[in-house]
């Protein structure tokens, strides 16, 4: 693994090594002599900023990057008025793609200030032909672009910047390509995302995912269990197995392998306590997953299940195959095999020719299912997906009224879900000092409900019994015992 690697047994005079992940070491030694030249000449050691924009597995890119900048000498800033600073975007609905243009506005001021800084972006945005164009030309002080497919050479386009004037831009249409161990700088010593694969080959029809993240690829098994032993012996009590549509991990495999059994390989692995993962489409959820969850001691008792929408018109316009009566069945059928699970979901609203009586069958789906938690959206028109060409696309208000109604009914339904446990002793892993109150911590409950408590610092990392005193909406008031 990276850590054995040494980058003083590099020759970094010699020319640079064709196979990977050796030749990301390689540049990585080079921006190691540049960055010990920037330390001579201005006396500290250069700073980066890693702004990640994205879900889950962004923030694992994220962790990637920052473990490349650390290897290299760089030290890590949270402000973005540092040396260097990277952008690691998302673009699945639109509010994202005009959050980056927000923040390149504030990098102008900056860089003005200090013009040696360098500006990156990277991730799911970039590989968007409009997004380049419009950087190309509005944002010109940027220095370094790439995409979700060769993030695996940062090293080397970071080193190739340093040698650049102007803006350098290296994106790949698609890959079928994974380079494994390369650094990784993880935000939580206790806990940790895991990529098992990457991609999407589902194409719901109003998703760019697949577009900027191509085909469905799995990581071999092997690779993902050696990676999960070297992160418990390092102290990781939790971990989230991270992928598109879990469900379907393995079956490009050469020897195919069903996710089912990889959670079991997973569960013997010791120190590691507990398991998540994310996301999981309803068509592929297996029987067998569901009693591998029932009987497992370590895999959480949350489950995400995206619905997108309720009534079966829309669901096949947005290419989810399946019918609200198979969801409610399969949700149904999970919550009684596995009572104490939490069951969550994401919602969409105003998929193009959606009614307000189609918002209605969504809403009976919430009243049904009773979800802990839903993330409600509004439907953002993705250029080049099937949605984006359909007509009809549904005026604003009435988006509104249909998304006030739905918002409404998920927060009373998860809030009389959430509450069941009021007055129990439940065991939180503790996660950090309360965002909002520094006299509270703030834990997270194997059914991924958080709970605020109060409690010292030296708590963090740990699983320990808080009683959840009162239930305020999706989260609760405890104590630790
Ligand atoms: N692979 C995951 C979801 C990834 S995107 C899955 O299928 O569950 C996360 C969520 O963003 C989706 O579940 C969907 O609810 C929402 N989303 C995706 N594209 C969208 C769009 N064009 N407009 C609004 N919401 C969208
Ligand atoms: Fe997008 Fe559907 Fe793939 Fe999820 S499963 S990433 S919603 S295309
Ligand atoms: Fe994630 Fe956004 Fe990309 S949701 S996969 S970062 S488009």
């Amino acid at each position: 693994m990276y850590d054995e690697i040494d980058l003083n047994q590099i020759n970094i005079d010699a020319a640079p090594p064709m196979e990977e992940p050796a030749r990301q070491y390689y540049f990585m030694a080079k921006c190691r002599e540049w960055v010990r030249d920037f330390e001579q000449k201005n006396c500290h050691a250069p700073k980066a900023c890693v702004v990640n924009m994205g879900c889950q597995m962004n923030a694992r890119d994220s962790e990637k990057l920052t473990g490349i900048l650390k290897l290299i000498g760089y030290e890590t800033a949270e402000e973005e008025n540092a040396d260097f600073v990277i952008f690691n975007t998302c673009t699945v609905r639109d509010n994202a793609n005009q959050k980056v243009y927000g923040r390149l506005g504030v990098m102008k001021g900056l860089k003005k200030k200090n013009p040696s800084m360098k500006i990156a972006l990277c991730g799911c945005m970039m590989q968007e032909n409009a997004a380049i164009e419009k950087i190309r030309t509005s944002y010109p002080f940027v220095d370094l672009i790439f995409g979700t497919h060769n993030i695996f050479k940062f090293a080397e386009l970071l080193y190739a910047s340093f040698e650049t004037e102007g803006m350098l831009i290296d994106i790949w249409e698609d890959t079928d390509k994974i380079v494994e161990n390369l650094p990784v700088e993880r935000k939580y010593p206790f806990k940790s995302g895991i990529n098992i694969m990457f991609g999407c080959n589902n194409f719901c029809s109003y998703c760019i995912v697949p577009y900027v993240r191509g085909r469905e690829r799995s990581r071999n098994p092997k690779d993902i269990l050696m990676e999960i032993e070297k992160l418990a012996a390092e102290g990781v009590v939790e971990i989230m197995l991270l992928g598109q549509n879990v469900n379907s991990y393995g079956k490009t495999l050469k020897e195919p392998m069903r996710f089912a059994q990889l959670l079991q390989e997973v569960e013997k692995i010791e120190g590691i306590e507990r398991i998540r993962f994310m996301t999981s489409h309803p068509k592929d959820l297996s029987e067998e997953l569901i009693q591998v969850m029932k009987a497992s001691k370590k895999i959480c008792r949350h489950l995400h299940l995206p619905l997108q929408a309720g009534s079966d018109r829309i669901l096949k316009a947005m290419n989810r195959v399946y019918t609200k009566e198979q969801y409610i069945a399969l949700a149904k059928h999970i919550r009684e095999e596995i009572p104490d699970i939490a069951l969550t979901t994401d919602l969409i609203v105003g998929f193009p020719g959606e009614t307000l009586s189609d918002v209605e069958e969504t809403i009976s789906v919430v009243k049904e299912v009773e979800y802990d938690n839903a993330f409600t959206f509004v439907y953002s028109k993705r250029t080049g997906t099937p949605a984006a060409a359909m007509e009809e696309q549904v005026p604003e208000e009435v988006v509104k009224e249909g998304f006030q109604k739905l918002l409404e009914t998920v927060q009373a339904t998860a809030k009389k879900r959430v509450a069941r446990y009021e007055g129990q002793v439940m065991e939180a892993l503790v996660e950090e000092v309360n965002e909002h109150d520094a006299s509270l911590l703030t834990g997270r409950l194997s059914n991924n409900t958080l709970v605020h408590f109060s409690g010292s610092s030296s708590l963090i990392g740990k699983i320990i019994k808080v009683r959840l005193d009162k239930c305020c909406g999706f989260y609760y008031m405890g104590t630790a015992l």
